[in-house]
């Protein structure tokens, strides 16, 4: 058979592919731009046919239907990242959370959870009789060489894209065309305090270095902070629009890479249209599986690489908490600890923590005496080099835990530095700052409590 003849012959009807699921079945599913919205709706509309059904998944932009209440007993959750939709239930141990690298995920999926079925989404196939992954390779792809049922939603909406993201179709058990735009992932405004963040960013990287930057307002920040750059190359887990204008332009050209020279490499990308047209049918980027692009060891093959992630808490060991707040699960490690030692292990690398040094409207401080109690450590202190916030870059490697902490009191927001000298004092029995600096913090937290004072009148006589 010729592969439109193969094609033909998978093609069926949603409910004729949904038919294949048995009870007890483990079902892995894309996630993110690439969840497959189209089959997903058939399952939970017809959730009464299945029984004791576990569905495997990352990051969702949808809303979890698995979760409800009518689905017990039909389809439970696995994630292996928490969701807005979702994180309630983790809590309320309706939904279940499973803790893993970025990198490792193919395999802990693979060998450990071992689906039977994968669903996923993928372009319409080429003239060749090839689909494309798109913008979901990180573990998705991997799942076509050992789920012995796989269902592709085929969707002519999904970014035809390079690299090792294409299969043939005669690698599916059935395909299901659904044709609906992905979900996008808008940029918000980027906050004040944001661009102070990127700007010390900015301010770490070189001509020349090669990138990795996650989603969302930080990440952003650095790109507008990056016009004046020259040559900088992109290898990360995934990335927003906050890149394209520099793709476009020829700041980030990859042209100074060692591995994938004149190549963007990437795992997923979630953003807008704008995001998506420029990575349909785009040579100069290669997206592959996500045990390769979050392979600390890959990662390092190139020379100055500059990791920038985000988090929710830091203590004064330089212990990051970025998926857990106390008990609760928030998110997940993701790829943060594969591109931290990736970063590491590069020559000249250098990886970022970058955070607002307040939460919760500025109510709380992100850098805390000791992390609150039952959150999880997502990046060991022994693995942490810079932190940055909107008050300045902590360096710690190579600093002894004062220093280290005396640092990171430094770059914390004035209001809560008081509290940070007093538990330094208990901590290390030794006074943190010479009278001199302490003159000089005294006068940067008077200066911000006037600032604070004058912007709660502001915001009290709106
Ligand atoms: N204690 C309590 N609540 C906190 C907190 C803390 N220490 N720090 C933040 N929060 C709250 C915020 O106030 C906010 O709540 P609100 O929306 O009600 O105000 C919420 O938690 C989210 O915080 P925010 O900093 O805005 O989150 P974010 O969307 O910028 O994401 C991470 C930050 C750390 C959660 C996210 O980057 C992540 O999940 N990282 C781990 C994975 C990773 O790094 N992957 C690699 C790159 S993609």
């Amino acid at each position: 058979m010729n592969w439109e003849e193969i094609y033909k012959s998978k093609l069926v009807s949603v409910e004729e592919a949904i038919s294949s699921i048995k009870e007890g079945d483990k079902i892995v599913t894309g996630f993110a731009c690439g969840e497959p919205f189209g089959i997903e709706r058939a399952l939970e509309e017809n959730y009464e046919n299945f029984k004791n059904v576990e569905i495997i998944s990352m990051l969702t932009l949808g809303d979890s239907p698995w979760v409800r209440p009518e689905m017990k007993d039909h389809f439970r959750l696995n994630c292996l990242f928490a969701s807005p939709s979702n994180r309630k239930a983790i809590s309320n141990g309706i939904c279940e959370f499973t803790t893993s690298h970025f990198y490792e995920i193919p395999d802990i999926i693979e060998n450990y959870i071992k689906p039977r079925v994968s669903i996923v989404m993928v372009s319409p196939p080429d003239e060749h009789g090839y689909v494309s992954f798109g913008t979901t390779v990180d573990y998705t792809k991997g799942t076509t060489d050992y789920c012995e049922v796989v269902i592709a939603q085929v969707n002519k909406y999904m970014p035809r894209t390079f690299g090792n993201s294409i299969k043939h179709v005669r690698d599916f058990t059935y395909f299901v065309e659904i044709d609906e735009p992905l979900p996008e992932v808008k940029d918000v405004e980027i906050t004040e305090t944001e661009m102070k963040i990127g700007k010390y960013c900015a301010s770490l990287i070189n001509d020349g270095d090669c990138l990795q930057l996650g989603i969302g307002g930080i990440p952003n920040a650095v790109c507008a902070q990056l016009w004046e750059k020259k040559d900088l190359g992109l290898h990360s887990e995934l990335v927003g629009d906050g890149v394209v204008d520099l793709l476009e332009a020829g700041v980030i050209n990859n042209s100074k890479k060692q591995s994938k020279a004149g190549r963007t490499v990437l795992g997923a990308a979630f953003g807008s249209s704008k995001l998506n047209k420029y990575l349909n049918n785009n040579p100069s980027v290669e997206f592959h599986p996500i045990d390769y692009v979050n392979n600390p060891s890959i990662i390092a093959r190139n020379d100055n690489v500059v990791s920038i992630n985000s988090c929710l808490q830091v203590d004064l060991l330089g212990q990051v908490v970025s998926d857990t707040v106390g008990l609760n699960q928030f998110s997940a490690v993701g790829g943060q600890v594969d591109f931290v030692r990736g970063a590491t292990m590069s020559k000249n690398g250098k990886s970022i923590i970058a955070m607002p040094s307040t939460a919760k409207k500025g109510l709380i401080s992100r850098i805390v005496p000791i992390i609150t109690e039952g959150s999880a450590v997502t990046t060991p202190r022994n693995d942490v080099n810079y932190v940055v916030t909107e008050y300045g870059i902590a360096q710690l490697k190579g600093k002894t835990l004062k220093e280290r902490a005396k640092a990171l009191i430094k770059i914390a927001h004035p209001r809560f530095r008081p509290h940070l000298i007093i538990e330094y004092i208990k901590r290390f029995n030794d006074e943190p700052f010479t009278k001199e600096e302490l003159n000089q913090q005294a006068d940067v937290i008077k200066e911000n409590f006037v600032v604070d004072i004058k912007n709660k009148l502001n915001l009290d006589t709106e």
